[in-house]
């Protein structure tokens, strides 16, 4: 039956491995939001403009076509039809995703695209920054997933085989700039089951979340 559980949370807490691991868990559908502003960000460079530049920026978000998978055991998205699952994990898209993800009009645009995917699937995992809060007010179960800075520096630095200082000061200044922009900021919605994992397993933090679903 329909079921919408919203994951939020700041970068390197878990989000991902956790949601889809409960969205297999439960036979629900996945989506991760961050991929769609990153694949935004891939076209932006892609299409040599500058990610401060508000104005180009939503030209672009506006005549780009996402596609976006929802098998949570392979994630998919694609630009105008080039999958880009590796080149938005890469530094250059890292480094100008926040100020893209910043500027309304795109957000919007995705928030809307978003809606329409979790209305389609019924049964969904949906995760990001202000799913909870924004894109899915009404989900029945809203988690906001955390660690310590340390913690989420060493899981991401394991992840991307980046230098553990050089991913911890990414981090902070995504997460400073994530929770301080005007629109849609990073922020726990007040009926979130709040979730520090720094001390936890995924599979502790899997089979916790997946009884307070399954009740
Ligand atoms: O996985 P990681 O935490 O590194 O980032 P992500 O979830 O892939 O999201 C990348 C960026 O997209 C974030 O730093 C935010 O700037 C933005 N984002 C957002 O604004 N709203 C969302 N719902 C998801 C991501």
């Amino acid at each position: 039956q329909r079921c919408v559980v919203a994951v939020d949370g700041p970068s390197g807490s878990g989000k991902s491995t956790v949601s889809r691991r409960l969205a297999v868990a439960l036979g629900a559908r996945y989506l991760d939001t961050g991929a769609m502003y990153r694949a935004v960000t891939w076209a932006v460079l892609r299409d040599g403009i500058d990610p401060a530049d508000a104005d180009a920026v939503t030209k672009v978000a506006d005549s780009v076509l996402l596609s976006v998978g929802t098998d949570p055991e392979a994630p998919h998205i694609s630009v105008d039809g080039t999958p880009v699952d590796g080149p938005i994990r890469g530094s250059e898209v890292t480094a100008a995703v926040s100020p893209v993800a910043a500027v309304p009009a795109v957000r919007a645009k995705l928030v809307a695209q978003q809606r329409e995917i979790i209305v389609a699937a019924g049964r969904i995992v949906v995760e990001g920054r202000d799913i909870g809060t924004v894109v899915a007010p009404d989900a029945d179960l809203k988690v906001y997933l955390t660690a310590s800075e340390a913690e989420r520096g060493r899981r991401r630095s394991a992840e991307t085989a980046t230098d553990l200082a050089a991913t911890v000061a990414d981090l902070a200044r995504r997460d400073k700039f994530d929770s301080s922009r005007k629109a849609d900021p990073l922020r726990q919605a007040d009926d979130a089951v709040v979730l520090d994992s720094t001390d936890m397993g995924i599979d502790e933090v899997v089979a916790y979340l997946t009884t307070l679903v399954d009740g």
